[in-house]
């Protein structure tokens, strides 16, 4: 989709980090903007920093695990602009904690912001997106932890994984139609996302410890060392936001910011082409 003056990017957990730059890109090509968030003071400020600039923009509270408050978010829209031309599901969280250490409240809330929010969404702007004669792109936000399994973020990854499995089949199934996918996965980012645990509405287990308690705990597998080696380079947000938009021009399926994930990428689907016979060239 061509980025244009004039389209309305709607973008969740516009408040922070990588949906706050992304509505800061999105408004300095001239787009109007929705910035949702469950911290309504940190939408509104993001939303009085792009009118300082002459942009139009409004700022929604909404908990993406509602259902009922993102199709309020999708009424919103359609009342202040008329139209989504750009969907940036962002919101999410996590948690840290090995698999078998997980409570359910852990699964449940990092399942209910990081994949119903996006389920949601998609049920509540669909309609929106259908009825519309021009193009429009939905931006889901994964993560390498969708396409790579990282010890310590089982609930996360497991999270992650679903993403990137519902986008692929939600671009196929509209590939014949005028809207777009892309699965935003980032490596490291320098947000808030390790304080995610201030977003937990359910009220549950808030012993979470920071991400450097779990890549000390050594568990003797070379992944963790090259991970501390390797794949601990952080972007900014700005740099994601300025990459996923080049993505959407280009109508990229699988938005990868950090080439040098790649090895571990290729570990899981060597292992995974083995179990096939190894038939399969990469
Ligand atoms: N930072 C990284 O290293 C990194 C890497 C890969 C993927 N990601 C993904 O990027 C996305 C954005 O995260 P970030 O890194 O900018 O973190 P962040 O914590 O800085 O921003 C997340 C935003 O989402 C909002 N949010 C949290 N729960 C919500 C809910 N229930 N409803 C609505 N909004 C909610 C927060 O208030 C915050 O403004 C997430 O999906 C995250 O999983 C981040």
């Amino acid at each position: 989709m061509k980025i244009q003056a004039g389209k309305v990017a709607v973008i969740t957990g516009a408040g922070s980090g990588i949906g706050a730059a992304l509505a800061h890109a999105c408004a300095s090509r001239g787009m109007h903007i929705v910035a949702a968030d469950i911290e309504l003071d940190a939408a509104e400020r993001t939303v009085k920093e792009l009118r300082s600039r002459g942009s139009e923009a409004v700022a929604v509270e909404v908990n993406v695990a509602r259902r009922d408050a993102v199709q309020h978010l999708a009424e919103r829209t359609r009342e202040a602009f008329g139209a989504c031309h750009l969907l940036c599901n962002n919101a999410g969280v996590s948690v840290n904690r090995p698999v078998a250490e997980c409570t359910a409240a852990d699964w449940e809330w990092v399942w209910s912001v990081n994949v119903a929010g996006i389920t949601h969404a998609i049920e509540a702007f669909m309609p929106m997106l259908r009825e519309q004669t021009e193009a429009s792109h939905i931006v889901n936000t994964a993560s390498m932890a969708g396409l790579i399994p990282l010890p310590g973020f089982g609930a996360y990854v497991a999270s992650k994984y679903a993403v990137v499995g519902l986008s692929e089949v939600l671009h196929q199934e509209l590939a014949d139609t005028l809207t777009g996918v892309s699965i935003l996965c980032p490596g490291v980012v320098d947000t808030q996302i390790f304080a995610s645990e201030r977003n937990r509405f359910d009220g549950g287990d808030t012993s979470t410890q920071p991400p450097a308690a779990s890549a000390d705990t050594d568990d003797g597998s070379a992944m963790q060392t090259d991970f501390e080696e390797t794949y601990t380079r952080m972007l900014s947000p700005q740099e994601v936001a300025e990459i996923t938009l080049a993505a959407v021009e280009d109508e990229q399926l699988y938005v990868a910011t950090h080439p040098e994930w790649l090895a571990l990428f290729k570990q899981r689907s060597g292992a995974i082409d083995s179990a096939f016979g190894g038939s399969v060239a990469h």
